[in-house]
């Protein structure tokens, strides 16, 4: 279903930017405004909302049931056959709502094929419209808000289950089937991301994707995974130990902990995005292990696992209510360990919410 308040938000978005209209390709933003699920293929289908407040679909006769459906009797749209091509809706819909000349925020969705193809018919003035989608879905309502507890209720359930499962002798991948097993029973509707599990020296390899290893006793183990409730993300990270770790693992622990736990205390509104990673650092730092934090602290996250804000130096951008995060700062040392804890986090007012609570304790298997 099209939610009109979502679109008309879009609508002020392009006001104040002084934009004269939008394209969205297959994305979440289209999700996020009309419901219909993004999955891009060779066939061209584009969301077009004008600051006017008018809008129309471009629509392959394949997708059109699903289109109308979810976009409702009254909506504009174009279809095509594959027959007949897209380029002739391009032609028409730029003589019925004057587009050329026009300003056009394109967003992510957009394939730069179709672009090249469809400039040739429409000339407008394209625009990187980044900026524009990211304040349209970077602030979750309370209803949303929900949704994203709810998805990191099920990770956290997710770390407590495949905990019991791991033991020398298991591998990486098979810790990875079952993570994917668990944030399924528990109700996730699908993966957020591939889980990440990075065992002994793997562990220094933010994201490690390999999955061969055995593991071993006296490993560290990295667990970063997530899944979907409802269109809205997860994403959690834990180390834990196989076997007593040693005291220099134990001292990179507390601190990589202190590092998560104290930004995400500095949470609240009102400061900018780098603050927060700069609690961390300065932690970090302070221990001398900065240069072996390599990663921004966080990345926003809402239907897509990685949005705006991003957590990192030089991001001068105010965190406000309903702004939704990771913190999840780390120390990768090459060839030895590495070790990250990851919560998800929405600013409320002058702190956090934090959405995963699983244990935060040193866990020795
Ligand atoms: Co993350």
């Amino acid at each position: 279903m099209l939610d009109k308040s979502r679109l008309n938000k879009l609508v002020d978005i392009l006001i104040e930017k002084n934009v004269d209209g939008c394209l969205m390709g297959p994305s979440h933003d289209v999700e996020y405004l009309a419901g219909i699920k993004p999955f891009s293929d060779e066939r061209f289908r584009g969301f077009y909302v004008l600051s006017d407040g008018r809008w129309f679909f471009i629509c392959p006769e394949l997708y059109y049931e699903e289109v109308r459906g979810a976009l409702g009797e009254e909506a504009h749209i174009y279809v095509w056959s594959d027959g007949e091509g897209v380029l002739g809706c391009f032609e028409k819909a730029k003589a019925d709502y004057s587009l050329d000349g026009k300003s056009l925020a394109i967003n992510e969705g957009v394939r730069a094929i179709d672009l090249i193809d469809m400039s040739e018919y429409m000339k407008c003035r394209y625009i990187n419209g980044d900026a524009i989608f990211e304040e349209l879905r970077i602030k979750k309502s309370e209803e949303e808000a929900k949704l994203m507890a709810e998805a990191g209720r099920i990770a956290d359930r997710t770390f407590e289950g495949v905990i019991k499962f791991i033991k020398p002798g298991v591998s990486e991948k098979e810790i990875a089937n079952k993570i994917k097993e668990l944030l399924i029973e528990f109700g996730g509707e699908e993966l957020s991301f591939e889980p990440i599990v990075a065992s002994g020296p793997n562990s220094s390899k933010p994201h490690y994707n390999d999955d061969k290893r055995i593991i071993e006793e006296q490993d560290i183990i990295v667990l970063d995974f997530g899944c979907r409730y409802k269109g809205y993300c997860s994403d959690t990270s834990r180390t834990v130990f196989v076997g007593e770790p040693t005291e220099e693992q134990k001292k990179v622990y507390e601190i990589c902990l202190r590092a998560t736990t104290e930004a995400k205390k500095a949470v609240r509104e009102g400061i900018a995005a780098e603050e927060v990673d700069k609690v961390a650092r300065d932690i970090i730092t302070k221990e001398g292990y900065g240069q072996y934090f390599i990663n921004r602290t966080g990345h926003g996250i809402g239907m897509a696992v990685h949005e705006a804000p991003y957590i990192k130096h030089g991001n001068k951008q105010i965190l406000e209510t309903g702004m939704c995060f990771s913190v999840e700062p780390g120390i990768y040392i090459p060839g030895k360990f590495g070790m990250r804890i990851e919560d998800i986090v929405m600013v409320d007012g002058d702190k956090a919410r934090v959405f995963n609570n699983s244990n935060r304790d040193m866990v020795i298997l």
